[in-house]
């Protein structure tokens, strides 16, 4: 018997469906194929370092996809709007299981805004003497952009609107949702 697809509905805090599951996964599956095909060759493990909490479903989706040898791991770090942190300040709240010296490292990050947060990150991990460095990131908001950060691998480019699902909160709501939705914006 096929399954049934069930749908959670928009609630009132939600405008529209900006990417529905089907996109999500059908641009998952690209990433990961270009992600495969750049470390193909690569004779130890890709470590994959997914920014907590909001990538933790694209990296189970991006990470089953993948063919190379990888090893999944996560950081968690507040940025600023949380606890009070000053705009543009992001602090390391918990590090990864593995030590990233000497290793190829890509960064699972869920949205690219002001750039902070992977300028940051870009920064620390290089000075622990990583192999190498890339990003990939599933959503980016282009009109945020404060610094330049590199990004090899960007699933949606979206407009400068609050977005949930797929990982991504408001006040810790939606993350389960199976699809990008736009926020109302608030009042
Ligand atoms: P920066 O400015 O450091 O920020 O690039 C990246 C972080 O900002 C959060 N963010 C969002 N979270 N919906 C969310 O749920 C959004 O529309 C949104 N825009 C930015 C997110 O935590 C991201 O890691
Ligand atoms: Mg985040």
């Amino acid at each position: 018997m096929a399954p049934t697809l069930s749908i959670p509905p928009l609630t009132k805090d939600l405008s529209r469906i900006l990417i529905d599951a089907d996109t999500i996964s059908r641009r998952v599956d690209e990433l990961a194929h270009k992600i495969d095909e750049k470390y193909k060759d690569l004779d130890e493990p890709l470590i994959l370092v997914g920014v907590l909490k909001g990538s933790f479903i694209f990296m189970a989706d991006l990470s089953r996809k993948l063919t190379i040898k990888h090893i999944v791991d996560f950081i968690a770090i507040s940025s600023y709007g949380e606890k009070g942190d000053k705009r543009g300040e992001v602090r390391l709240l918990m590090d990864t299981r593995e030590n990233l010296a000497d290793h190829h490292v890509l960064i699972v990050e869920d949205i690219l805004d002001s750039g902070n947060t992977l300028s940051y990150l870009i920064k620390t991990f290089k000075s622990r003497g990583v192999k190498s460095i890339e990003t990939a990131v599933f959503l980016d908001k282009p009109e945020r952009h404060e610094i330049d950060v590199p990004v090899e691998y960007v699933g949606f480019e979206i407009p400068d609107v609050w977005v949930v699902g797929y990982g991504l909160d408001y006040k810790e709501q939606y993350r389960t949702l199976p699809y990008i939705a736009e926020m109302y914006p608030k009042k």
